[in-house]
């Protein structure tokens, strides 16, 4: 009967501590680093359909969160340095969007490259198929 108690205690804190993580989780709406990124790239393509068949993209295209709202997976990523360079490619970034030719989005996709190539090497493959013209490896040393 003891037994009994005490397992029912247990499980009733335990579920108490799922119900509380869970809402905190809900409220808290920070997105991470490589969510932001991601849904980016997501973006990127449909800029890049878009430019390819001539048209201009749609507005909404362009509609995203700044890379500095994300919550990065490492503390080194949080540096001075890093979030200032995130800010730099946004500042690149809206540049781009006024004026979205071909050879701008090229160029703008070599600036993801080059800070991939030293930050974060795994989706360096993806990112070099969002380009247009094909590009010759490495990338350009800009940001
Ligand atoms: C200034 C550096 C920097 C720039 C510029 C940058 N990224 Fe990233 N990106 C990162 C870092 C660092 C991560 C990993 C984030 C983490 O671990 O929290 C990342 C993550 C990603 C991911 C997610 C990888 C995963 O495993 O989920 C994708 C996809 C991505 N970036 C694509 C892009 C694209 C496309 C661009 C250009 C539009 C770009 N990035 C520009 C630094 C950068």
């Amino acid at each position: 009967m003891k037994r009994l108690f005490l397992l029912s205690f247990l499980f009733l804190m335990l579920s108490a501590g799922i119900t509380w993580s869970c809402t905190q989780d809900a409220g808290e709406q920070h997105p991470t680093l490589s969510e932001l990124m991601r849904e980016r790239t997501n973006q990127i393509r449909d800029i890049r359909a878009a430019i390819e068949s001539g048209q201009q993209p749609d507005a909404s295209l362009f509609e995203y969160d700044v890379f500095t709202n994300g919550e990065p997976s490492r503390d080194a990523l949080k540096e001075p340095g890093v979030q200032g360079q995130l800010m730099a490619f946004d500042t690149f970034y809206a540049r781009f969007a006024e004026n979205p030719t071909p050879a701008n989005y090229d160029i703008m996709i070599k600036t993801c490259i080059s800070c991939h190539e030293r930050l974060c090497p795994g989706p360096l493959r993806l990112i070099r198929s969002l380009s247009i013209e094909e590009m010759e490896e490495p990338g350009f040393q800009m940001f």
